[in-house]
């Protein structure tokens, strides 16, 4: 089996910038520190104008309080903020009425909206409430019923069923949404960037839509994108690229399989649709900024900027330009990858500078995945750290970058202020709908007077709901900037404070209540490791080694006793390409069954005896010997169950799982006697034991994770097995078999009968 076929295999010019996706947390952001700081009298000016700024800022929402109010009184330390955003993000993805009413009804009683009502002068949050509370109609209740909502609140929320409900909600959705949306149409967004209140902005527009599912939806982004930028270039008389109006772009939009395993289509495809934007905006006179969205999309991403940046129609063009997270370990490697494009293509690349939106995702997917560390920081102020570190690295770049710096933070805004000086030639960002008072600051304060580009929404409902979600999350979370400003309980100073000096006071170590991925699970057991595939140095270098571990003839046989046992030999095929044998497998014969479940019968009473622990230590050794033969699991799956690299390494760590977890249950359930947790208090001794032996017959469509799990289980419990594996898999089966046997399961307690 040849594996080189695989996309992530073929080299490619961006790897270097992968050597930090995991790095170690505490020295790089000891080493960003350094980078970041521009010397103690800068920090205490920053910290000023960052103050001057907040109580400016403060003074201005005291006449508003809209939405901000809003989000703050129901920010995710609230239950009722986080059940917010499950419905948002519920009402997202269930299809049909029915299962969100279902959801609705076991979460909606369980809140504590009541605690909301009044507790903020805001109307927005009261009226809201009532809408999120009953029916949307609440809304537009008179001002008697607003005065004294408690009387009928009983009411109406016993006549308002689910659907009334979800009928609200999506209103208060509505609600927020025209809060973050420009227009619902790029004209009518356009009509209101020419507003006399908006003029004094940039705008960027950005078509709402990401994560295509079809080719259906790729293509009708792209054709939302392509008429947005005639448009947006028809409306503008501005000949400065830097200053026009420009548009974003999500390259998930323009794919539907935007992914590292599709990295050979990826870019063969999106290349050209991406060049083909950059070309038409260049034509319109306006810029076009790729946006930033998951870790595991960032290799991609630049490898079609890339690509992009080097197609000949765009030559001369600035306007081609990339947004770069700075909660990511690699950021100042993606500057540097930048900054050396720049130089070697002679051209100025508009880079915006953001923290990230997609934060609680990634820590959550890398402890899904079981890797070895985090692609993001753990600790709000290392982001800020790495962002004022990337800001003086933009900066110092001179004229390959145009750098465009979008945060709501008045300290990182005070500090990108300092650090450019006298400077002109860069501009703030913001989002529409957040932070109009403090850039009210700065694109008016006589001194500051610098420009700020509004990043613009255009759609409607239907597409709105993930960026919406990404606004709540970040203005209900309680270390954003935005949702500590709106709260008049912190003082000016603890909003303003130097993230240098605070990562300094952490001494840079990681977040104590968010452990590496491994150690997830700690002290009941070790988490199986991950492999970070969408690293092409990792899956690069897995792929080879799964191929030299093909380059022997498995054999797999029956094992009686510990004895090898002959047999009818039969191949084993790949089921994508069935003249293509694995291996053999020598069949069982009937009286094969009978030795092994007798010995099986007088094994099992002597394992029923091992103490616990030693037979958890057995499954533990074993766990770690399948990891250890992680490239030789992994391409016999492929082989032999036809998996894809993506789909079987979950499948092997669920197995490692498997172990450790039964291991664990062992020495907890079926140890010394203890005292289980319940009224009763019963004793466990009696009724955990062994209960003989035990038939595993698995399927072939989990292979691995599904036949090590049922004798895992059952050999932890102290009984003894007769293992038959799918027909179609025993490849794999035999040598987890000789993986447990070598871990030191007793010979005569485990017996392998394929056939
Ligand atoms: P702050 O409150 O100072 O910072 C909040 C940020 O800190 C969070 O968003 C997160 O990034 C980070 N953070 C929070 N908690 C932690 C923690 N425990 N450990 C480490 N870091 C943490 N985002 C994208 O991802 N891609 C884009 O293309 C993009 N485009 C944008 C364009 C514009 C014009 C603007 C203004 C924002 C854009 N964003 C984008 C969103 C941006 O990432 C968030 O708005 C930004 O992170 C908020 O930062 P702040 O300085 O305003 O606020
Ligand atoms: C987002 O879509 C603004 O790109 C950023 O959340």
């Amino acid at each position: 089996m040849n594996f080189s076929d695989q996309p992530a295999a073929r080299p490619g010019p961006i790897p270097a910038v992968n050597n930090r996706y995991l790095a170690h947390e505490e020295s790089l952001v000891r080493e960003l520190a350094k980078s970041a700081d521009a010397g103690d009298t800068a920090r205490r000016k920053i910290r000023d104008l960052a103050a001057s700024l907040v109580h400016a800022v403060r003074e201005g929402q005291k006449k508003e309080g809209g939405i901000d109010a809003f989000l703050q009184q129901y920010d995710l330390s609230s239950e009722e903020g986080v059940l917010l955003m499950c419905i948002a993000e519920a009402l997202l993805r269930i299809p049909d009425a029915d299962t969100a009413d279902r959801l609705i009804a076991d979460k909606i009683t369980s809140a504590r909206w009541k605690d909301h009502l009044g507790t903020s002068d805001s109307l927005f949050v009261n009226a809201s409430t009532w809408g999120l509370m009953l029916t949307g109609r609440l809304l537009t209740l008179d001002d008697k019923v607003q005065s004294n909502p408690a009387q009928v609140l009983g009411k109406l929320a016993s006549r308002a069923g689910e659907p009334v409900v979800r009928g609200a909600m999506k209103q208060a959705m509505r609600i927020m949404g025209h809060q973050f949306v420009m227009g619902r149409t790029i004209d009518e967004a356009l009509t209101r960037a020419k507003k006399k209140e908006n003029r004094a902005y940039r705008y960027s527009f950005d078509m709402l839509g990401e994560a295509a599912l079809t080719a259906r939806d790729a293509n009708r982004y792209f054709e939302a994108y392509y008429s947005a930028i005639g448009e947006i270039g028809d409306s503008n008389d501005d000949a400065d690229i830097f200053s026009a109006p420009s548009i974003s772009v999500k390259l998930s939009a323009l794919h539907p399989r935007y992914q590292f395993t599709q990295r050979e289509r990826v870019t063969s495809e999106l290349v050209p649709r991406v060049a083909e934007l950059a070309d038409y905006a260049k034509q319109c006179g306006i810029a076009l900024t790729v946006d930033a969205e998951e870790a595991d999309r960032l290799e991609l991403s630049l490898e079609i900027f890339d690509a992009v940046m080097r197609d000949a129609r765009l030559a001369g063009y600035d306007g081609f330009g990339l947004a770069v997270q700075t909660y990511q370990r690699r950021a100042s490697d993606v500057f540097q990858f930048l900054i050396d494009l720049a130089t070697e293509t002679g051209r100025r690349i508009p880079v915006r500078l953001v923290k990230g939106a997609y934060w609680d995702t990634e820590i959550k997917r890398a402890q899904e995945q079981g890797l070895a560390s985090y692609p993001v920081f753990t600790r709000k102020e290392y982001t800020d750290v790495s962002y004022l570190a990337c800001a003086r690295q933009a900066l110092a770049a001179g004229d390959a970058l145009y750098p465009q710096f979008a945060t709501h933070n008045a300290h990182t805004l005070a500090s990108v202020l300092h650090f450019a000086g006298s400077r002109r030639d860069y501009e703030f960002q913001r989002l529409h709908g957040m932070g109009e008072e403090l850039y009210a600051e700065v694109i008016h304060r006589d001194k500051l007077d610098r420009p700020c580009r509004v990043y613009a929404p255009v759609g409607s409902h239907e597409d709105l709901l993930p960026y919406l979600v990404r606004r709540l999350l970040e203005n209900g979370a309680n270390t954003s900037f935005v949702n500590r400003i709106v709260d008049e309980s912190i003082d000016v100073a603890d909003i303003v404070t130097d993230p240098i000096e605070m990562a300094r006071e952490r001494d840079f170590r990681p977040h104590p209540r968010i452990p590496a991925p491994s150690e997830l699970f700690a002290p009941e057991r070790r988490n199986s490791a991950g492999i970070n595939l969408p690293d092409r140095n990792v899956s690069m270098s897995l792929l080879a080694a799964m191929q030299a571990a093909m380059k022997k003839d498995f054999v797999a046989h029956p094992i009686v006793n510990g004895r090898a046992r002959d047999g009818e030999a039969v191949p084993s095929v790949n089921p994508a390409d069935t003249s293509e044998i694995v291996g053999l497998c020598r069949q069982s014969r009937p009286e094969y069954v009978d030795e092994a479940l007798s010995a099986a019968v007088k094994g099992q009473r002597a394992w029923n005896r091992v103490a616990a622990h030693e037979r958890a230590a057995v499954l533990i050794r074993a766990s770690d010997l399948l990891e250890e033969h992680t490239p030789e699991l992994l391409a016999l799956c492929v082989a032999e169950a036809g998996k894809i690299v993506a789909d079987i390494v979950p499948e092997l760590r669920e197995a490692v799982d498997f172990l450790r977890y039964y291991a664990r249950q062992a020495t907890e359930l079926f140890g010394e006697p203890v005292l289980l947790p319940g009224p009763t208090g019963e004793r466990n001794s009696l009724a955990l034991r062994g209960r003989g032996v035990f038939v595993c017959i698995s399927p072939w469509n989990f292979p691995l994770a599904i036949f090590t799990g049922q004798v895992a289980a059952a050999l932890a419990a102290g009984n003894a097995v007769l293992a038959k594996p799918a027909e179609q898999t025993p490849l794999v089966a035999f040598r987890v078999v000789e993986l447990l046997l070598e871990a030191g399961v007793p010979e005569d307690v485990l017996h392998f009968l394929p056939g």
